[in-house]
Order: structure tokens, then C-alpha cells, then sequence
């Protein structure tokens, strides 16, 4: 699964808009978004995500990503359409009218088309799941009141899949009823990571929270279609002191591989269970707890160790800023272990980024560079 072409109208930055992710009309494995702030990358990745979930055969009001802050990308685009090559076929993935379809010549395609009307009933949710006031003074009332009008809401609006138009799917019937079969389904790691994934880190949510009051849940197993990962959920710390109990041949597997490949200057040592901590050791024998690794090496621990676990044949993982904290020494070694990953896993692996060091690691056209597009 490799994306080819994401064509916009109207979406903040952009007014018109065709990122052409392939090179001499060939998929590209490896892609560099960068650009001056402000210039569209991350509502490239953002619209990206938002896209991929139409591909989710339950795909409801509730599979949709909502950030508190800014309203649902989708209702903020006139016009978006994702190209996915997927076994030398396209599947195009469209927001909006189909009059502003792009058709390609060079390959079958087939068409999941989303219209506007979609739009209206993002907002309404919004509305009730995120801009409702809290500082009401009663507040009981208020939520009360709050899920009687999700309930009603959902009872009339959750599905969209009515609202999907299809066109010519038939091309995918083996792909797509894969993924009716398995999606939600509790699979075990082989199984899932053959199957498609879009997998998005953003830019703020690398770090290690304070999960002492929280018990570690149980794997969540399930096939989800896109992802974003959320330090909440995919706590680092949990998610150690769980692969160790739970699954001790592939936490000795990764925990070699991170010391190997990772960390510098220091290892994991072991998983103190009884307390609750993950111990690391330097190089001079000091030990001390996870949490005390600098924010550097906890996003470049994050993201190695979530691109080790999730990144497979069929998916497309996008990092945002993947330089963000990072000294040149770890950009350097963040690419490394990225084009690592890509070349194993043979995953198409899209980042941005505002570091020279970074840009180096690529081909020069594999950097797309939004200033000039977007001129
Ligand atoms: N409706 C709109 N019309 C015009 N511009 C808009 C609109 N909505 C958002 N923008 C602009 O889009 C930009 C946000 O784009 P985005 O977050 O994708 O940039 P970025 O390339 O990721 O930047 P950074 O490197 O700072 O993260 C902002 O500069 C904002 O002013
Ligand atoms: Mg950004």
C-alpha cells in the first residue's frame, strides 16, 4: 500500500493543491515534508488520517478523530481526494463533489466517495462532545443533559457508511473483505501486522506521562485501520512493563534491539515489576527509572519502539516533526532506525521536518517542498 496523490481544495493553507508523492510516476518508500511553519504539513498528514478512515467498514461519527482545539479537518475542506496504489490498482479516497475527481489513466481505479453532507454532522457532534461549556454551576445537569443529546444524536447520525459512494470496489473485494473480517477483532501480532495500517505520531503527544494512580489494561489487540498515537493509550512505560509479563520472547526481542540500535550510551536494564519501573543503566553503571530519560530520548525511544512494533508490509506511518527535541546526533540516528524499519518492513514512512540533518538522510526528490507548491 503506497500513497500516491493527495489532492485538496480549500483546506486552510491551500487553495488548490495536487502533492504528487511519487517520483517518475513511482511510489516512493521514503518522503520528506518540509516547508516553512505554517505551510500545510501537518494538515497534509492530518487530511491524510482523516481520509484513510473511510476505509473503515464500520466507519461511524465515532471512528472519526476529534481534537478539542481545532474543529475535525474534513469540515474545514472543500475538496480532498487520497490515491492509494494498493497491488497496481488505485483506490481513491474522496471528500466532496464528485465533479472534482481526478481520474488516472495509468491504472484501474476505484472510487469511496464521501459527500459534504457528512460536514454538517461532524460539526453537530463537535458541538456536543467538544464545545459544550463546563463551567455551568450545575454541572450533574449538564452532563446529564449532555448524553441525552449524544444519544439521540448518534441514534440518527452514526453511520455513514449509507452516505459512502462506491465505484467500481469491486477491484478491492479481496482487500475489503479482509478488513470486514477482521476489523475489532482481538488478533494476534502476525495477523495484524499483515493487514493495512495508517499509523500517524504528531508533533506534541511524544512524551511520558504520570501513570502511577493507572493499572495496565490488557493489550488491545484489536485491528484498527488508522491510528494516531495517543501517550494516553500507548504509554511507553505500560507498554514495557506489559510486553515483559505478558509476551517475554518478544520483549527480549525488542529490548535487544533498542540497545542495540536505540539508545546511546545506556540500555533498559530491567523491568522492576513489584514497584512498577522500568530501570535503565548507563554505560558507567548509574541506575535510575524511565521517566528520568531526557525528552529527547523519550521521543526517540517513542517512536523507535512504536515503528518496531506497528510497522509492516501494507503500512503507511507518517511522523510529524520528527525532529522535535532532538540534537543533531539523534536526528542522525532517528533516520537511521527509520530507514532501518522501512527497508525491514518495506512500510511507506512519511515525515516533516525543519532540520537540515534530517533533509540529508534523503534523495532530494523525495523532499517535498511545500513553499515552493503552495507559491
Ligand atoms: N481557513 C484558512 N485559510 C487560510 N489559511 C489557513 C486557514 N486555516 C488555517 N490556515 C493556515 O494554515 C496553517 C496551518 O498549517 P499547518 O499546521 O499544516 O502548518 P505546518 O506546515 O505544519 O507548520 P509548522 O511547521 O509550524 O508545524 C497556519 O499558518 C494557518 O494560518
Ligand atoms: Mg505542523
Amino acid at each position: 500500500m503506497r500513497i500516491i496523490k493527495l489532492y485538496v481544495l480549500n483546506c486552510g493553507i491551500f487553495s488548490k493543491i495536487l502533492i504528487d508523492f511519487t517520483q517518475k510516476n513511482q511510489p516512493q518508500e521514503l518522503i520528506c515534508l518540509s516547508g516553512v511553519n505554517g505551510s500545510g504539513k501537518t494538515t497534509i498528514m492530518d487530511l491524510i488520517i482523516a481520509l484513510a478512515s473511510f476505509l473503515n467498514p464500520q466507519i461511524s461519527i465515532q471512528n472519526i478523530f476529534f481534537d478539542r482545539l481545532k474543529p475535525n479537518i474534513l469540515t474545514r475542506t472543500e475538496f480532498a481526494q487520497l490515491d492509494i496504489l494498493i497491488d497496481n490498482k488505485i483506490l481513491s479516497l474522496v471528500l466532496g463533489d464528485e465533479k472534482y475527481i481526478q481520474y488516472n489513466n495509468d491504472y484501474p481505479q476505484a472510487f469511496m466517495i464521501v459527500n459534504n453532507d457528512i460536514k454538517s454532522i461532524i460539526k453537530q457532534f463537535e458541538d456536543i462532545i467538544v464545545k459544550k461549556p463546563v463551567d455551568k454551576q450545575d454541572k450533574r445537569s449538564i452532563e446529564i443533559e449532555e448524553l441525552k443529546d449524544l444519544k439521540g444524536f448518534l441514534t440518527n447520525n452514526d453511520s455513514i457508511i449509507q452516505k459512502i459512494i462506491k465505484k467500481n470496489l469491486n477491484l478491492f473485494d479481496n482487500l475489503l473483505k479482509n478488513l470486514e473480517k477482521n476489523i475489532y477483532k482481538e488478533l494476534d501480532l502476525n495477523t495484524r501486522c499483515k493487514l493495512p495500517h495508517f499509523y500517524l505520531f504528531n508533533s506534541h503527544d511524544r512524551e511520558i506521562l504520570d501513570i502511577r494512580y493507572s493499572s495496565i489494561p490488557k493489550d488491545d489487540s484489536r485491528y484498527k485501520i488508522v491510528y494516531k498515537y495517543n501517550p494516553h493509550n500507548d504509554d511507553l512505560k505500560k507498554l514495557l512493563i506489559f510486553y515483559d509479563y505478558a509476551y517475554p520472547k518478544e520483549y527480549n526481542a525488542l529490548i535487544k534491539w533498542i540497545n542495540t540500535n536505540v539508545l546511546i550510551g545506556k540500555k533498559i536494564e530491567r523491568i522492576d515489576r513489584p514497584n512498577f519501573r522500568v530501570i535503565i543503566k548507563t554505560n558507567q553503571g548509574q541506575e535510575h527509572v524511565l521517566e528520568l530519560l531526557s525528552s529527547g530520548e523519550e521521543s526517540l525511544l517513542i517512536i523507535a519502539i512504536q515503528l518496531y512494533l506497528k510497522a509492516s508490509l501494507n503500512s503507511v506511518i507518517m511522523i510529524d516533526e520528527v525532529d522535535q527535541s532532538l540534537h543533531p546526533e539523534f536526528q542522525e540516528k532517528i533516520m537511521e532506525i527509520i530507514i532501518k524499519i522501512q527497508k525491514e518492513k518495506k512500510c511507506q514512512i512519511i515525515i516533516s521536518s525543519h532540520s537540515v540533518n534530517i533533509w540529508r538522510a534523503f534523495k532530494d526528490e523525495a523532499i517535498i517542498r511545500l513553499t515552493e507548491v503552495v507559491k
